[in-house]
């Protein structure tokens, strides 16, 4: 016999337990599922273990979705202030590192036990690690066949998180529910994620591994509604196979394969105007001029890139030279061949298709009773504690209306 619940949830990931906790603090009968041995192990490894909650700069621009409208709700109606009430409830110690971004002071395994504590206290009963075989829906609502038995349920949320970090449990279960019972999907890509590049124009950048410095990046693709414009002030890291750091993946998530990004490697400065007007007053080697103002192997390599001796003396230098190594350091143009792909990819872009959910519950229009929340959705958070606030917003729009 088939045990009976209000709502059963699976994935008890970050928004799965927000939603069944909330669920069930008012009153439903809820049932959390996961196939995972061990609890919500993308909490436990972020922010480095340190859990980047939440931003309190959070609002609607940080996310990206084909309807950039539709976060607006549920991000209202449960706000960073809301989830910080809940960390002091459970007298979690944070801090703001860097640009709103809250981190516990001691571990992420402090959030992944407040939210095992607020499930208790509704109640929930947990079904893990199991296999969700089939979801059907009959007439008394939705029949989960699983692999330590069959669960009946009023109403099923789909928690199961994007495809990112497979070796940690991700599964294509969402995309693969939405599509058995019509949803349309916004095609899923890796976000988020570090960049490769190969080819000869990148010989030059490819021993600089480990080189760090704030640039400001952007990228721009497709044109008039559909078009995608970043642009982030952010840290760059050149790593062996490319560039990561902050500012590369927040751009990565605006980036489509084909189109360049563009970097300024020196954001203050206007590199050509400066040495055409210092051509007077540094009297100095090339290689010299430019390491006073960028990591020196960076400079060599820029030198190089644009066939200029380290040693050639700036006053010598033709001002068109000049512009056009300006240009290769505020405008350095550059097409990534591919990324890390989803083995090293924060989130997953794309996912249900917005157009097919209730934004003010997460419930498919189609599909009473269905429910989609977090990463599983086509919302997508910028790095910073953005992702996080959308899983509990959204675990909270749908955990209120059950
Ligand atoms: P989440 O992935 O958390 O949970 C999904 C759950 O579903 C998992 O427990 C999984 O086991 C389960 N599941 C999957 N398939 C299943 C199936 N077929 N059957 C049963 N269960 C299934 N964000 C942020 O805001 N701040 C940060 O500091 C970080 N840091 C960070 C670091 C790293 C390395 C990564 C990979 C990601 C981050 N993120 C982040 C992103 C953040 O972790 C992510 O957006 C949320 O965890 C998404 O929450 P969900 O609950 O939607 O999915």
């Amino acid at each position: 016999m088939a045990k009976q619940f209000d709502v059963a949830v699976i994935g008890a990931g970050a928004a799965g337990m927000m939603c069944a906790a909330v669920a069930a603090q008012r009153g439903k009968r809820v049932v959390l599922i996961d196939h995972a041995e061990k609890l919500a192990e993308k909490i436990r490894i972020s922010g480095g273990g340190r859990c980047n909650f939440t931003n309190v700069n959070t609002a609607p621009a940080n996310f990206l979705s084909a309807n950039p409208h539709f976060a607006k709700s549920a991000l209202s109606r449960y706000t960073p202030s809301d989830f910080i009430a809940l960390v002091k409830k459970h007298r979690i110690g944070y801090h703001e590192k860097h640009r709103g971004q809250l981190f516990c002071d001691e571990s992420a395994e402090q959030i992944i036990q407040m939210l095992k504590a607020e499930c208790a206290a509704g109640g929930v009963e947990w079904r893990m690690p199991t296999k969700v075989e089939s979801v059907e829906q009959f007439p008394e609502g939705f029949l989960l066949s699983t692999d330590t038995g069959d669960i009946m349920a009023d109403n099923v949320v789909i928690a199961t998180g994007g495809l990112s970090i497979p070796k940690i449990g991700a599964t294509d279960f969402g995309y693969q529910i939405a599509t058995q019972f019509g949803l349309a999907l916004i095609e899923p890509r890796p976000g988020l994620v570090p960049l490769t590049f190969d080819g000869p124009s990148w010989e030059t950048f490819a021993p600089l591994a480990g080189i760090a410095l704030e640039v400001e990046v952007e990228t721009s693709s497709g044109k008039g509604k559909t078009a995608l414009k970043g642009k982030f002030r952010e840290d760059l890291l050149f790593t062996h196979r490319g560039l990561s750091g902050p500012a590369i993946l927040q751009i990565s998530s605006y980036w489509t394969p084909g189109t360049p990004i563009i970097v300024n490697l020196l954001p203050d400065m206007d590199v050509a105007e400066t040495l055409i007007e210092g051509k007077g007053t540094f009297k100095k080697q090339m290689g010299n001029v430019l390491s006073q103002w960028l990591p020196t192997r960076l400079a060599e390599g820029l030198l190089d890139a644009n066939g200029i001796a380290l040693d050639a003396r700036l006053a010598d230098m033709q001002d068109a030279r000049l512009r056009k190594l300006g240009d290769a350091i505020n405008r350095w143009a550059i097409v990534p061949a591919g990324s890390e792909g989803y083995r090293k990819a924060e989130v997953t872009l794309g996912g249900v298709d917005t157009r097919e959910l209730s934004q003010q519950t997460m419930m498919a229009t189609k599909v009473p009773g269905l429910y989609f929340i977090g990463e599983a959705v086509d919302v997508t958070g910028w790095l910073g504690g953005y992702n996080f606030q959308w899983a509990w917003a959204s675990g909270v729009a749908a955990g209120t209306a059950i």
